[in-house]
């Protein structure tokens, strides 16, 4: 009998990670005919000189710009996008260049992805939420109806080229969010980076570089084993179910808040969750949420607001049969997934929150 034949084969996705990250990319990008560059308001000016500098003498064949922020990752504006991929000419051997944060990222990818049944993209995160996050595992959507990533695609980049040369010109506020998502990673597989960002404010980091590069690369391992979120990649969605929620409501409340600000939020409720099926000393449960409110501020939410989450809640994807399912802490620096939680304890974990309860236990042995 003959031997099996290896008829089709992915092509891997490359990681750039680091200092002039992007001055190494410039050899692989030349590798396409066309290349349009996509960047949204903000990017364009902070960013796209930065890019150009960086890769002197590479050509771009133009660039469409979408509206910047949260609330833009919408169909209008990728049909701007389509419309603008048209007008280039934009042909299936282009390669379109996402350079913005988690917005662009997002919908460059799907924009890229359905635009004639997929042209090739590669991202260059300039936000800190983008490098250690967004831009990594081939998630690409938009918020539709109210409800975020409610449309979407698992479809990765060529490449995915992060260089902190971007962070320069942004502002707290989004280094803030960004900060988030490395508290995050620490808390569910990595409790030396724990360490390392729980004893400094976010506003006092003076070294983004090794922070960033160790946070990517978790994700990337991650992702690398799990693409389509079958199983391990679920507990990269530790502080996101209470999150998203929030996201939403403050969101289509008309307030101003990142991703990251939502998810610490969300990462406060779902410490107090993790505290209820696991054992944990209080002194833990006290260090992780001091830690997340000695860098953000908690959201004003009130108890009659909790029937709205609960309801934002269950278009959460990881549901099953109609019952909620988490992500939680196991231990620090250990999560775990799938996890069935009723909605009284997601109720308690929120009152948890708009109270700043503490933490009560009868022996606490750390
Ligand atoms: N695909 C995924 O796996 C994944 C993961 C996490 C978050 N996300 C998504 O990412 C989005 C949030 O990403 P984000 O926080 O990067 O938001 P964002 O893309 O809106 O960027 C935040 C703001 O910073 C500006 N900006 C970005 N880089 C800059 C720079 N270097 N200098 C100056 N300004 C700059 C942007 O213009 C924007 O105003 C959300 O839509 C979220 O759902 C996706």
């Amino acid at each position: 009998m003959k031997k099996p034949q290896l008829v089709w084969d992915i092509k891997p996705v490359s990681y750039i990670l680091g200092k002039d990250a992007v001055k190494l990319s410039k050899k692989r990008l030349e590798e396409y005919n066309k290349r349009i560059v996509l960047v949204d308001e903000n990017t364009q000016r902070h960013c796209l000189p930065v890019f150009e500098e960086q890769m002197e003498g590479f050509d771009i064949d133009g660039v469409i710009i979408i509206k910047a922020n949260a609330s833009n990752k919408s169909i209008d504006q990728t049909v701007h996008v389509w419309n603008e991929l048209s007008r280039l000419g934009a042909e299936r051997d282009t390669l379109l260049i996402n350079l913005g944060g988690g917005v662009v990222s997002d919908l460059g990818g799907f924009a890229a992805a359905t635009f004639k049944r997929g042209i090739n993209f590669v991202n260059f995160p300039t936000s800190l939420l983008g490098m250690v996050d967004a831009a990594i595992g081939g998630k690409t959507g938009l918020d539709f109806g109210g409800i975020k990533n409610q449309v979407g695609l698992f479809i990765n980049p060529v490449c995915v080229i992060i260089d902190p040369v971007f962070l320069k010109t942004l502002d707290q506020k989004q280094l803030l969010s960004g900060y988030a998502e490395l508290l995050k990673c620490g808390l569910i597989m990595d409790k030396d980076l724990w360490e390392t960002v729980e004893n400094v404010r976010y506003n006092s980091v003076e070294e983004w570089d090794s922070l960033i590069v160790q946070s990517a690369r978790n994700k990337v391992d991650i992702v690398r084993h799990d693409t389509y979120e079958k199983g391990l990649r679920k507990i990269l969605n530790f502080g996101h179910t209470v999150g998203h929620a929030i996201e939403s409501f403050l969101i289509n409340k008309g307030l101003d808040i990142t991703h990251g600000e939502a998810v610490a939020a969300g990462m406060i409720c779902e410490t107090y969750i993790s505290s209820k099926f696991y054992e944990f000393e209080c002194t833990r449960i006290k260090e992780i949420i001091n830690t997340i409110d000695n860098n953000f501020d908690r959201f004003d939410l009130k108890k009659e607001d909790i029937p709205v989450l609960l309801e934002l809640m269950q278009h959460d994807k990881k549901n099953k049969d109609g019952k909620y399912h988490f992500s939680l802490l196991r231990r620090l620096g250990k999560a775990v997934h799938d996890i069935e939680v009723d909605d009284d304890l997601i109720r308690e974990s929120i009152e948890f929150y708009i109270e700043k309860k503490e933490c009560e236990s009868e022996e606490d042995n750390s």
